[in-house]
């Protein structure tokens, strides 16, 4: 049974690439969640599998390198998918440290840890092991006017601290294929969405505020574009280059779905006043009344925009959910889990660990 080790599972990708897994694969693979449940980590997430055989979660920090190292002592992995990561750009501009710390020496830790375990004594590795980096489409930097899209050749420009702490981990794992021929791959996606995203990110935060009637805060003119992909798509991508990449290559993944900040606020607007039932009380609520216009984002990148002709063209993905699918099923799934939200957005999440996990 091949076994799977996933870092940062109980985030918002994570927990849906989990989620997508054991959807497609069943009982036939195994999972092993290594998360250290920071603010953004939320077992919640996967409380419909955690009772499974094939799955387990394990408490620890990337950047513990005795820890990571033990579990692949102790276990035969056979796949690294590694998400762990701190990943909100705003948070990253007020404390940039701890984005050095997770995503560059947590995801060297997590280089070393898978070779030193996959590693045979003439320098070649174990057959069929495979470690990829999740990266992401920020490392490119920001498309101007004029600009087409972010091809897997574009030199890499990041300016918040977030994008910059990706593409140094992004880089060191290409590095790891460079010097030593260690087995990676690198996916670098554009903006996700859909269900268990943490609402600090624009789409949950716009659906949440819109539903009490609170604000909605656009940074600078709403202009800024992001090309935004079903989260199920990019877990269907990062499959897909498992199975099927050529070892060593990164591959971008997007949705072909550009548009404005302010475009996104108007649609969940309108499809919010669609989807809400007459007599439902939120109804009176949602109002583009509340967009509200703040200041912009420090260093506010411009445009993103993939070019995903790689991937569909070598391994024959491509995003199968339209826009306005996948915010429907969003929002339907943010009505179903209004507890959800309540409990990130108060912190019951942590009381829920704890509960479950010092009884065991
Ligand atoms: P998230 O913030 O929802 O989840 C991150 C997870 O990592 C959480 O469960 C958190 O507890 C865990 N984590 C953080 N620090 C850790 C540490 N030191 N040790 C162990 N676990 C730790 O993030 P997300 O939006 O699910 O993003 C997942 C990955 O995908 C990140 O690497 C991110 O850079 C990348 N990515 C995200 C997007 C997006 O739109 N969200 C787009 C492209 C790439
Ligand atoms: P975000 O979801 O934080 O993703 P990223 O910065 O990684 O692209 O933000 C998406 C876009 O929405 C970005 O241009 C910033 C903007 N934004 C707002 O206008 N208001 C908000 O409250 C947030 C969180 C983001």
């Amino acid at each position: 049974m091949r076994t799977y080790l996933v870092t940062g599972g109980a985030g918002f990708i994570g927990s849906n690439y989990i989620h997508y897994m054991f959807r497609k694969y069943g009982g036939s693979i195994r999972i092993i969640n290594v998360d250290a449940l920071t603010y953004a980590g939320n077992l919640e997430n996967l409380k419909d599998v955690e009772k499974q055989d094939n799955y387990t979660f394990i408490r620890a920090d990337i950047r513990d390198r005795e820890a990571i190292e033990q579990i692949f002592a102790d276990n035969d992995i056979d796949r690294v998918v590694h998400f762990a990561a701190e990943s909100h750009v705003d948070r990253s501009i007020r404390n940039p440290e701890i984005f050095v710390e997770t995503n560059v020496l947590g995801t060297l830790v997590m280089l070393n840890a898978a070779k030193k375990a996959w590693e045979l004594p003439d320098g070649t590795y174990k057959e069929d092991k495979r470690f990829l980096y999740v990266s992401t489409d920020e490392v490119y930097g920001s498309l101007e006017e004029g600009d087409t899209y972010f091809y897997e050749t574009t030199p890499f420009a990041p300016h918040s601290p977030y994008s910059a702490s990706k593409a140094s981990g992004d880089m060191l794992t290409k590095a790891y294929w460079d010097t030593y021929r260690f087995p990676i791959n690198i996916t670098s996606c554009s903006n996700n969405y859909g269900p268990y995203q943490f609402p600090e990110k624009l789409i949950p935060l716009i659906i949440n505020n819109a539903l009490q009637g609170k604000k909605l805060p656009v940074y600078g003119d709403g202009k800024n574009v992001r090309d935004w992909l079903y989260v199920d798509d990019h877990a269907k991508a990062i499959d897909m280059v498992q199975e099927k990449g050529r070892l060593g290559e990164r591959y971008n993944i997007g949705g072909h779905n550009e548009k404005q900040n302010i475009e996104i606020i108007n649609i969940i607007l309108e499809t919010l006043q669609e989807m809400l039932s007459e007599d439902d009380p939120r109804k009176a609520l949602v109002s583009k009344e509340l967009i509200t216009y703040v200041e912009d984002r420090k260093g506010h990148d411009r445009r993103y925009a993939i070019a995903p002709d790689k991937i569909k063209e070598e391994i024959g993905w491509y995003p199968e959910t339209m826009f306005k699918e996948g915010i429907r099923l969003t929002i339907q799934w943010f009505f179903e889990h209004e507890d959800w939200m309540k409990n990130v957005t108060s912190g019951g999440y942590q009381k829920y660990y704890e509960e479950m996990y010092q009884t065991k």
